[in-house]
């Protein structure tokens, strides 16, 4: 499984290449503003400087609604870097921007999946990665990684290529559960990535290993 960080942030993503378990950066609007990136200038070269870090693909999102727009942004995203990969909303404009891109061979993310019906739809018209949210599912008594489950027995039925990017990670038991059950990536803050190397008789054992040591090694 693929591990995305989910975040703006060039410290963070800095600190998971650094960990050597980086695959991806995913942003969105809101992440963008929470580092007070604004203005078209500062979005594009703040994007440019996620890809000088990050070793993989970036998903950077379009802020237009309408076809056009999208097509008009993410061709402009898409040229920034080989490794952005278009976000694009699934709404209608959205499907149709996610066909497009596919014919002109433009990576793409389809995002805001909620459903499995979203997610049959992103990846008949060519989806690269489809972005099922599973937090804020979970957050309204939906089971997110049922989600996943359901889009993976779809894809895998009828051979879809589209990558289930599992998203609106928050814990390592998302992270677990999804690799279980064979979500291609999983998208989260570095907090669950690091979550995982945490265990209490690891750090039990450890101090026990150099204690025993220090005693014969005075
Ligand atoms: C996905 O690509 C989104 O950026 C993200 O995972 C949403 O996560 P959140 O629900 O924690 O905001």
């Amino acid at each position: 499984m693929k591990f995305f960080i989910d975040t703006a942030n060039l410290k963070e993503i800095q600190e998971a290449q650094d960990l050597g378990v980086l695959d991806g950066v995913t942003t969105n609007p809101s992440l963008m503003a929470k580092e007070g990136i604004s203005g078209k200038n500062n979005v594009l070269k703040h994007y440019k400087a996620i890809c000088e870090i990050v070793d993989g693909d970036v998903s950077a999102e379009v802020i237009a609604t309408d076809f056009e727009g999208m097509i008009r942004e993410g061709e402009e995203l898409a040229e920034l870097d080989d490794k952005i990969v278009v976000k694009i909303p699934m709404i209608k404009d959205g499907v149709k921007a996610l066909r497009y891109f596919s014919e002109k061979g433009i990576k793409t993310n389809c995002t805001l999946i909620f459903s499995a019906g979203q997610a049959l739809l992103a990846a008949k018209a060519g989806a690269s990665y489809v972005s099922p949210f599973i937090g804020r599912l979970d957050d309204i008594s939906f089971d997110g990684i049922e989600l996943i489950e359901q889009i993976r027995t779809i894809y895998d039925n009828y051979g879809f290529d589209t990558e289930i990017l599992a998203a609106s990670v928050r814990h390592p038991i998302h992270i677990i559960k999804c690799a279980e059950i064979g979500a291609d990536v999983m998208t989260g803050p570095l907090s669950a990535i690091t979550a995982l190397l945490k265990h209490p008789l690891t750090d039990i054992g450890l101090e026990k290993f150099l204690s025993d040591h220090a005693k014969t090694n005075a």
